[in-house]
């Protein structure tokens, strides 16, 4: 059972802003006593560089930074710590994906395929690699706020070698069916990515039930620090890509003219790594199993049911205000978008001033406004909870939403 009560008190942020509704859980979470008192920790007890140390406080330091990736591959229950790789964030584990294997793999006229719901960074990377290889990028069609799996199935063929798919969309709040998107990618023998930038610390993630070919997510999203980012992928996979970047710790001896690469997860962690971040992601980690993954999901649905009765009770007294995903609170995770025929940020501004953080505009999510006909109207205002909110925050949300609404117009 998650009690948000008992939960805002390992949050210090709450007790530093007493009046705080912190509703801007898709851009980034809040942290855990734990995670900071750890981050402490490794700078005053056992910091030191990672890897080649003989002495103790670097054997401890990269003993924890190790066991983070172990912590992380039991997270997402994968065969190997092996095949988790830290990155900065979700981003750059889609890049590497897109210049490690895209580029090299990826030739002309092939296929991507994406959404319409994608953010920046599960789009830019591949119109990059469809730009550099002469392959073609294409858009499955977003229906009724959901992905429209005839248009995907109608889409994909043999040329198709990458499906690169968002797991949850950080502006609808859908869930995608990501198993059925897998079969019938394998089915044509294209490879899938899953941005699980907004699941993984949402839902329970099993990869090797999944039998997906990749899948990213970043720490700042699910409790941990900020700057670890992680890729898990099939160690064959990873085996036989290309590093993505070069340098020291990526390779095990130099000759005048080969370098024998290291092994993995460290043949793509070139450099010093963000060791104090990542050795405190372990913690994060620790704290969503101590509350259990099933317990987290059924408290959002709670959340999620909450805010949509709130909707519907506004929705009725100010029609034209949209909210941008389904009304059913069983598909969709608690981020909601609101659009307004007013400016999104004067709205969200207006609730700053209430001690409600949301964020405004189009969340990176520009080609979904544009497929959706709302990019004219300057975004939407997106509240998105996690453990820590309450009901009665919600409450308040709309109260004063309806403060606003009166006095500005919706
Ligand atoms: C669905 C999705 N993918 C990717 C990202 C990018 O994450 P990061 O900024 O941590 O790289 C975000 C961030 O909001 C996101 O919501």
């Amino acid at each position: 059972m998650i009690n948000p009560k008992e939960i805002r008190k390992d949050f210090p942020i709450f007790e530093n802003n007493p009046n705080l509704i912190y509703f801007d859980n898709t851009a980034t979470t809040q942290k855990p006593r734990q995670v900071i008192e750890k981050i402490k920790e490794v700078y005053e007890k056992y910091y030191a560089n990672i890897h080649r140390g003989v002495y103790k406080i670097s054997e401890i330091s990269s003993e924890e930074y190790e066991n983070s990736h172990k912590l992380v591959a039991d997270f997402i229950k994968c065969k190997e710590w092996r095949e988790i790789i830290f990155t900065r964030n979700t981003t750059e584990s889609i890049n590497l994906v897109a210049y490690s294997y895209g580029l090299n793999n990826i030739k002309k006229d092939d296929k991507i395929l994406i959404s319409y719901m994608e953010h920046s960074s599960n789009l830019l990377p591949w119109r990059f690699v469809c730009r550099k290889t002469g392959a073609k990028l294409e858009y499955i069609n977003v229906k009724d706020y959901k992905l429209d799996l005839d248009d995907f199935e109608r889409k994909i063929d043999e040329k198709t070698k990458i499906v690169s798919i968002t797991h949850v969309s950080n502006v609808l709040g859908t869930i995608n069916p990501i198993e059925e998107i897998i079969k019938i990618a394998h089915e044509k023998g294209a490879l899938v990515l899953i941005d699980a930038a907004q699941s993984s610390g949402h839902l329970s993630i099993n990869v090797k039930k999944l039998d997906v070919d990749f899948l990213v997510f970043s720490s700042h999203k699910m409790l941990g620090p900020s700057g670890i980012g992680v890729l898990y992928g099939k160690e064959e996979l990873l085996e036989n890509m290309e590093p993505f970047l070069w340098g020291g710790d990526m390779i095990k001896d130099i000759d005048f003219d080969k370098e024998y690469l290291n092994d993995l997860p460290w043949k793509f962690e070139a450099g010093t790594p963000n060791i104090v971040d990542g050795i405190a992601f372990g913690e994060a980690v620790k704290y969503l199993n101590k509350l259990g993954m099933k317990n987290i999901e059924k408290y959002e649905q709670e959340l999620t049911k909450y805010f949509l009765e709130r909707f519907e009770e506004f929705s009725n007294k100010y029609k034209d205000v949209i909210l941008m995903g389904s009304n059913d609170y069983k598909d969709r995770e608690a981020i909601f978008s609101l659009v307004f025929k007013i400016n999104p940020h004067i709205i969200g501004k207006m609730l700053d001033s209430y001690n409600i953080s949301v964020r405004t505009g189009y969340h990176c999510c520009y080609i979904l406004f544009r497929h959706l006909d709302l990019y004219k109207y300057k975004g939407s205002v997106r509240a998105s909870l996690y453990i820590y909110n309450t009901k009665e925050e919600i409450d308040f949300f709309f109260e004063k939403l309806e403060e606003i609404v009166k006095r500005f117009g919706s």
